[in-house]
């Protein structure tokens, strides 16, 4: 699909559909009236037949009849203007190329609507990535004709209010930049969708490499380096290297780079849990928690993809991205309870659950980072616990740092770019959930504060270095669709990362 900039009036636009938004009540809704008013009161009618009400996800499609050059008009309800925010942009741009899909439309424009001072180019950007995530469906397995239908939309213009005059180059330029970058950061997103959805026995640690592979081969300014088991065991990573022997596939590691071409201003590291699938382990979950268990490498995901969008877009800052991948299975081989484990740090862990492994895994990842990438920042991203969707529900992320001003920047980024992210604390007192008779720690908590506790771990292995943790249990997938999100692998985290490392 190709994208433009329409600076005409949307009413002379020569399109198969022009979409428009509607804030709630039609009738005071003034891009409404407008249209009512060109269509000579048909609008207003038709809504009416139709109990069209401006709510979130109604659609009105209306033919012109040669009213105006537009074919069809589609009007996108978009609920109370006081609930409109610029991120409501993605679901109301893929429900407007939806409603255009389904009458065959080849071109569309959509008349953007006011969003405030300088927030035009967030809006284009969100335009953009709302319609191709929305238009994304997982149809790998589909064997029907009709489910791999590709949209029938081949370019989608974006119509601003330029007050009649014509935009000058540098206005042109940054409509361009932000319909590239929004571009660059839905093909990110629609990636690491694929790398979810994609089941567990083809989604190895091994399949994960080879898409870090392939992606630094695109980009002259990535690296990659795989390490498999040998390479971590030389490092001492136990904690990693147990999670995964219970199972056949073996564990990789992953370290990908993304250097500027001038000198770097930061160096920062983006971490990802990586389990390809959690069984459990001997604490084996129980069947119903276990069916959805392919998602739990979407922060491993989430940060290999991001570094696609990172490198086209191009960042002042060096980043790494680290995934610790393996698979958390039963058998002969596998972990036990009341194992101790001896962590790359050298920090001793008692076994307690084999199902929270992913601060094992994570908590080697951590250290190798903090030691071996020295980075001024580093965040990691991990279907953690199960606890975090009971404390936020499933659509919000659980952000944890005892670095105020990181933790700041963070959510910030994740406001910009509309994903629900809340801070949780990191309450030292819930650490003597922690102690274990045996070993240093062990690996478990009680029921109360589960995500807490997980990050208090998590942050044993960060020291001093400064770290932000995203628990993104909830959000990494989802069972209800919204326009935008069809159910299944979300791609969460994808787009704040991009908004967090890459300005504008
Ligand atoms: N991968 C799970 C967490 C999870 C749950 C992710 C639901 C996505 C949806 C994690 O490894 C896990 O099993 N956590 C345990 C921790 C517990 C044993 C302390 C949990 O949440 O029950
Ligand atoms: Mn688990
Ligand atoms: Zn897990």
């Amino acid at each position: 699909m190709e994208f433009h900039h329409v600076a005409d009036p949307v009413t002379k636009a020569q399109a198969d559909v022009v979409a428009f938004c509607v804030f709630g009540d039609p009738g005071s809704d003034p891009a409404f009236k407008t249209w009512n008013a060109v269509l000579k009161g048909g609008l207003a009618d038709a809504a009416q037949a139709e109990s069209f009400e401006g709510k979130p996800q109604q659609t009105l499609t209306f033919l012109t009849g040669g009213a105006v050059p537009a074919k069809r008009i589609i009007a996108v309800g978009a609920g109370p203007r006081a609930d409109f925010n610029v991120a409501s942009l993605r679901d109301l741009a893929a429900t407007a190329a939806a409603a255009s899909n389904k009458v065959g439309a080849r071109s569309v424009v959509l008349a953007l609507p006011s969003t405030g001072a300088g927030r035009e180019p967030l809006a284009i950007q969100f335009v953009v990535e709302g319609v191709v995530e929305g238009g994304y469906r997982f149809t790998r397995y589909l064997t029907s004709d009709d489910a791999k239908k590709p949209s029938t939309i081949g370019r989608f213009g974006i119509a601003t209010d330029t007050k009649g005059k014509k935009p000058t180059a540098a206005q042109a330029k940054v409509v361009k930049a932000a319909i590239d970058r929004g571009a660059a950061v839905a093909m990110a997103v629609c990636r690491a969708r694929d790398l979810i959805n994609e089941p567990a026995a083809t989604m190895t640690p091994t399949a994960l490499a080879a898409e870090a592979q392939a992606i630094a081969k695109r980009h002259a300014t990535v690296t990659v380096k795989v390490l498999g088991p040998a390479e971590c065991a030389e490092l001492g990573m136990g904690m990693f290297l147990a999670v995964g022997k219970g199972s056949d596939e073996e564990p990789r590691f992953i370290h990908m780079t993304y250097k500027p071409k001038k000198k770097a201003t930061k160096r920062i590291a983006i971490i990802g849990k990586g389990i390809t699938f959690d069984s459990g382990g001997y604490s084996l979950k129980p069947s119903a928690s276990m069916e959805d268990m392919k998602v739990d490498m979407s922060g491993a995901a989430a940060v290999i993809s991001a570094m696609d969008a990172i490198a086209t877009l191009g960042t002042t800052h060096e980043i790494h991205a680290i995934a610790a991948c393996c698979e958390n299975m039963v058998s002969g081989h596998a972990y036990r309870l009341g194992d101790v484990l001896t962590s790359m740090d050298g920090t001793t862990v008692e076994i307690n659950n084999t199902d929270a492994e992913g601060r094992l895994t994570l908590g080697d990842a951590i250290t190798y980072t903090r030691t071996k990438v020295e980075p001024d920042e580093m965040y990691d991203f991990a279907t953690l616990t199960g606890a975090c969707m009971v404390a936020l529900g499933p659509y919000t992320a659980g952000v944890m740092s005892d670095n105020e001003g990181l933790a700041k920047g963070w959510l910030q980024a994740a406001e910009r770019s509309g994903e629900d992210m809340w801070r949780l604390p990191l309450l030292p007192r819930l650490r003597e959930q922690l102690k274990s008779s045996i070993a240093d720690m062990r690996n478990t908590g009680d029921r109360f504060g589960g995500a807490i506790t997980a990050g208090l771990f998590l942050k044993t292995f960060a020291r001093d270095t400064p770290w932000v943790h995203v628990d993104i249990a909830g959000p990494a997938s989802v069972s209800t669709a919204r326009p935008s999100q069809p159910r299944g692998g979300t791609g969460f985290a994808v787009a704040t990362l991009v908004e967090h490392l890459v300005p504008r």
